[in-house]
């Protein structure tokens, strides 16, 4: 099943785990609408077959929710009741944080193992490098950059694009460093207003006529306060460009398809080596396996080099 926010490379790992699966004798079915599709009993069968044509589409075919009954103790024992009636003795599980949350509480009424896969832009997960949907929605956010920007440096604006990634500063860094932005908003490393806006003075004064600043949406306020200070501390005009659910669709990139294949078939092997309660990720190019309470503790930190880039690349 798919659950949560629904990420472009979602159907590749659906198509990853059910051939992987098939391969290796299991029958599988796909659970529809996340954790609400086992509390309603609506679930497909899945064969090779069923998930051709898929790797290169967006979305999800298994469709997604966040289940509100699944938060409560009588939804659990319901889910528990459906997955042994149905004979599941197995449960993949694709999506983010609040996925891996109802995995864990799932596990304290259900015998079966479960398995996670990483399926989200927001890339907030400890226990992997890189989560599947990231690389898609950066290039995603990348490009409608490239056209703001040619509407700032015509018009000699300055732009606030706002981006995703609920409380995690992922997507803003790579959008910025591969949009060229001035500016770089995270909340991992909220930053006095102030110390910006004399950047950005600095920078007009010598010479530069437009500027983009990347917005983390957890930044508090957003891009609507930042433009909101800015404009009163630096007497210029901003324009907020709030990118939004774009980020979540499209095909996704060949990295994150082939990132989902590899998860997707990992998560499978996972499974028949009798392993349950974690995630499969990736660390440094190799295959992982990190308890669900670890994936959901989140990335903490940010590389360090990225404040230390910006220090160059914004003069
Ligand atoms: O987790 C993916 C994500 O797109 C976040 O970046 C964003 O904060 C959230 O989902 C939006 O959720 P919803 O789809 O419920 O509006």
């Amino acid at each position: 099943m798919t659950s949560g926010g629904d990420a472009p490379g979602m159907n590749a790992a659906i198509r990853a785990v059910t051939r992987a699966a098939v391969g290796s004798g299991f029958r599988v079915l796909g659970f529809q609408r996340g954790y609400d599709g086992i509390l309603e009993e609506q679930y497909q069968e899945l064969d090779a077959r069923s998930v051709s044509n898929i790797v290169q589409r967006g979305g999800t075919i298994l469709k997604t929710a966040r289940s509100s009954e699944f938060l409560r103790t009588r939804g659990l024992v319901k889910a528990a009741a459906v997955l042994n009636k149905t004979g599941v003795d197995a449960l993949v599980v694709i999506g983010g944080d609040g996925t891996f949350r109802g995995a864990m509480d799932l596990a304290g009424f259900w015998k079966g193992r479960i398995i996670g896969v990483p399926g989200t832009i927001d890339n907030d997960l400890a226990g992997t490098d890189f989560t599947i949907g990231f690389d898609t929605a950066v290039n995603t956010a990348v490009e409608a950059i490239d056209k703001i920007r040619d509407t700032a440096a015509a018009h000699e604006r300055f732009f606030l694009v706002e981006v995703m990634g609920r409380r995690c500063g992922q997507i803003a860094l790579e959008v910025g460093i591969a949009g060229g932005a001035e500016e770089i908003l995270i909340p991992e490393n909220p930053e006095d207003i102030r110390r910006i806006a004399r950047r950005l003075c600095a920078g007009r004064d010598g010479g530069k006529s437009s500027s983009i600043i990347v917005v983390a949406e957890g930044v508090k306020g957003g891009a609507l306060e930042a433009a909101r200070q800015l404009k009163r501390l630096t007497r210029n005009e901003y324009r907020v460009a709030i990118l939004g659910y774009i980020q979540r669709g499209g095909n996704p990139t060949a990295a994150d398809r082939c990132l989902a294949t590899r998860l997707g078939v990992r998560a499978v092997e996972a499974l028949l080596q009798g392993e349950t309660g974690k995630m499969a990720g990736e660390v440094g190019g190799r295959g992982v396996l990190a308890p669900f309470h670890v994936a959901v503790k989140g990335k903490r930190q940010v590389d360090r080099l990225y404040p230390r880039l910006m220090k160059f690349l914004n003069l």
